[in-house]
């Protein structure tokens, strides 16, 4: 089997050799064959996607003469004139990439099971369409699983997506879209990893944002009002997907129909309005978890827990308190 960075090697080849994306000769169903000079080529099934977002929709694809099955990610053609859809797809992957240059440092000779993210294997564009390569990840992302987890369930699986979370911010990146979709939970153990860095920064750049970015329903106030943000930032998101797996609901749900509306309402809403305490929609829950969510979704980010070690902390102490499943 070929080595990620062989692969790595061979995929960066085919950017640099300006290989077209042909369709198969024969007929229906068509897929992507990318060649002909890289000595990995890759055949995408497009036949049959495995996710989309608001970007993107992800392949399942396999190296031609290997058993290394891969995901592509392609930016959906619609963007690729939407220059801040390009660049946060570019991003990404710079992202990904010095995420796992680092943790390849950090844990050698470990495969991609431990890491908190999918292994990526670079970026490839083809006739202006953009391909992202990543590890195919084994599972459903979080929005198949939330209406099937119990409050223990959902402790538990918090407490691994915070250590996924802390490692990431250790490593200086700022996911900034944090929601079920974007948490998948991989193989047999359904451990958690954190996908999709298309509005992410390393936390060094203090850029600005030229426009609101991220899912307006998981969006830090401060986010909203267009500022840089920070890990504090990230724990307000985590603590939205907290309050809708334990109550079933969202903090914030709008009124308007419309779109653009209900996205204006929503950024209104995480700015200024006080988010009902968990306990209003679960009864059951203990006092501290509401107190947590509480505090995970206060308006100033200096009001949250430090970091998400914090907060690991604190669901760990919880956890005990939670004996039934619900
Ligand atoms: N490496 C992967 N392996 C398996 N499924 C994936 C992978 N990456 C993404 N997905 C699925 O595709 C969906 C969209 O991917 P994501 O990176 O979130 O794209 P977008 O930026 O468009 O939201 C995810 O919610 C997930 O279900
Ligand atoms: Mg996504």
């Amino acid at each position: 089997m070929q080595s990620p960075s062989r692969l790595h090697t061979s995929l960066a080849k085919t950017i640099a050799s300006g290989d077209s994306v042909s369709p198969r000769p024969s007929g229906p169903p068509p897929r992507f064959i990318f060649k002909p000079t890289m000595d990995a080529p890759l055949i995408v099934d497009i036949r049959h996607p495995i996710g989309a977002g608001g970007l993107s929709v992800v392949y399942p694809a396999r190296v031609l003469c290997s058993n290394r099955k891969l995901a592509v990610k392609h930016l959906k053609p619609e963007l690729r004139g939407n220059q801040f859809a390009v660049q946060g797809f570019v991003r990404e992957a710079k992202i990904l990439d010095h995420l796992n240059r680092e943790l390849a440092r950090l844990y050698p000779g470990t495969d991609s099971n431990p890491r908190p993210i999918p292994q990526s294997y670079g970026l490839i564009e083809l006739n202006g369409h953009l391909f992202s390569v990543l590890e195919l990840l084994d599972g459903s992302d979080l929005t198949y699983h939330l209406p099937h987890l119990s409050t223990r369930e959902t402790v538990a699986l918090g407490i691994e997506t915070l250590d996924a979370l802390e490692l990431i911010h250790a490593l200086g990146v700022l996911h900034h879209d944090l929601k079920p979709s974007n948490v998948f939970l991989h193989g047999p153990g359904g451990h958690p990893k954190i996908l999709d860095f298309g509005v992410s920064r390393f936390a060094q750049d203090r850029e600005v944002p030229a426009t609101i970015e991220g899912t307006p329903a998981y969006l830090a106030p401060e986010r909203a009002n267009c500022e840089p943000g920070s890990r504090l930032s990230d724990l307000y998101s985590f603590g939205v997907m907290l309050y809708e797996q334990i109550t079933g609901r969202l903090p914030f749900i709008p009124t308007a129909s419309e779109e653009n509306a209900a996205n204006l309402q929503l950024v209104s809403m995480h700015l200024h309005e006080p988010p009902a305490f968990a306990s209003v929609y679960n009864p059951l829950l203990p006092d501290a978890l509401v107190k947590l969510v509480s505090g995970l979704l206060a308006k100033n980010p200096n009001d949250r827990p430090a970091t998400a070690a914090a907060v690991k902390r604190e669901l760990e102490g919880i956890l005990p308190e939670i004996s039934q499943p619900d």
